[in-house]
């Protein structure tokens, strides 16, 4: 079995010098072309330059997908159409247009506050793919607030606008909710690693436990704080990071280095997920940061 991976290094090219058709699930987070502080790459591009870089992210990342795999793209409202529609002509279908809506830390003065970003849910086939629906179930309100013997007893899908709050939960997602609320990751939070833009990882836990089965490699070409490998591992599948920022990947490894030794809690899959190894924890001593 292959070793899992963290890359230091551009993702176009560490992409295309993989074989086509190689993973099972992209989540991808790029940079937003909004001005963030990142320490090495540079967020205020012109938009043709951006859009360029995108397109040839986007092509080296299908290519990179299995016959049955699913891209997950998150980004925001800036440039979101603009992917939308290069994602549609490299002939993926489109499964969910997910809002992930956060409540907390965004404050503007002279607009409403922002609270949503847009995560595109994409697959390469039609019809065959990963989609392990009992493994992210959720309680119906036919079952949490009309008490109606109707309800569908294992509970419903989620719906595809993800909500979050902090102030009412543990940084879970609400249980009768498709919209994926999550909040943004708060500097007191357990998982603050201080990358500029973490992702929470009850979003990754929720798109992982979906789209792959224990043992599938998960790809994320903008690794960042490292929450996709981290979710990644905690729940048996294999990951492959890039990052271009080599301070980012050195935290990146410390991270995982954590939950290897036990300092942080494996999340289970749940009970009607399909039975599988589930859980391992014998790999991180196939870590490999390549500086490049
Ligand atoms: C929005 S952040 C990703 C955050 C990540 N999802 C997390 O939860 O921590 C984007 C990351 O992409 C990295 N990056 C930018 N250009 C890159 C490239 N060409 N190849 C690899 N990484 C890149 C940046 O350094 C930054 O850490």
């Amino acid at each position: 079995m292959e070793r899992d991976e963290l890359i230091v290094g551009d993702c176009v090219d560490v992409m295309n010098s993989r074989p086509a058709g190689s993973v099972d699930l992209v989540f991808a987070d790029p940079p937003f072309n909004i001005g963030y502080d990142y320490d090495v790459y540079d967020d205020r591009r012109g938009k043709s330059d951006y859009l360029a870089w995108a397109e040839r992210w986007l092509q080296a990342a299908v290519r990179i997908l299995s016959p049955t795999g699913s891209l997950f793209l998150a980004i925001g409202d800036e440039y979101v159409a603009e992917h939308k529609v290069r994602l549609d002509a490299l002939n993926l279908t489109l499964r969910n247009w997910i809002v992930w809506h956060y409540t907390f830390g965004v404050n503007c003065t002279k607009k409403f506050n922002r609270s949503h970003a847009h995560i595109l849910y994409y697959t390469r086939h039609p019809q065959e793919f990963t989609f392990n629906a009992n493994a992210v179930r959720v309680p119906s309100a036919r079952m949490t607030t009309y008490s109606d013997r109707r309800a569908n007893p294992i509970g419903k899908l989620p719906d595809d606008t993800w909500v979050l709050r902090p102030q009412e939960t543990d940084n879970h997602f609400q249980d009768e909710s498709d919209t994926w609320s999550v909040s943004r990751v708060c500097g007191t939070f357990k998982e603050r690693t201080g990358h500029p833009c973490q992702m929470p990882e009850a979003v990754l836990e929720r798109i992982i436990r979906v789209a792959t089965n224990p043992g599938e490699v998960v790809l994320d070409p903008f690794a960042g704080s490292g929450t996709t490998l981290a979710v990644a591992k905690k729940l048996g599948r294999r990951y492959i990071g890039v990052e271009i920022s080599e301070d980012y990947a050195k935290s990146i490894c410390k991270r995982l280095q954590r939950i290897e030794f036990g300092a942080e809690v494996v999340k289970r899959d749940p009970v009607s997920a399909p039975r599988g190894p589930g859980i391992r924890q014998t790999r991180a001593a196939g870590l490999k940061l390549k500086p490049r």
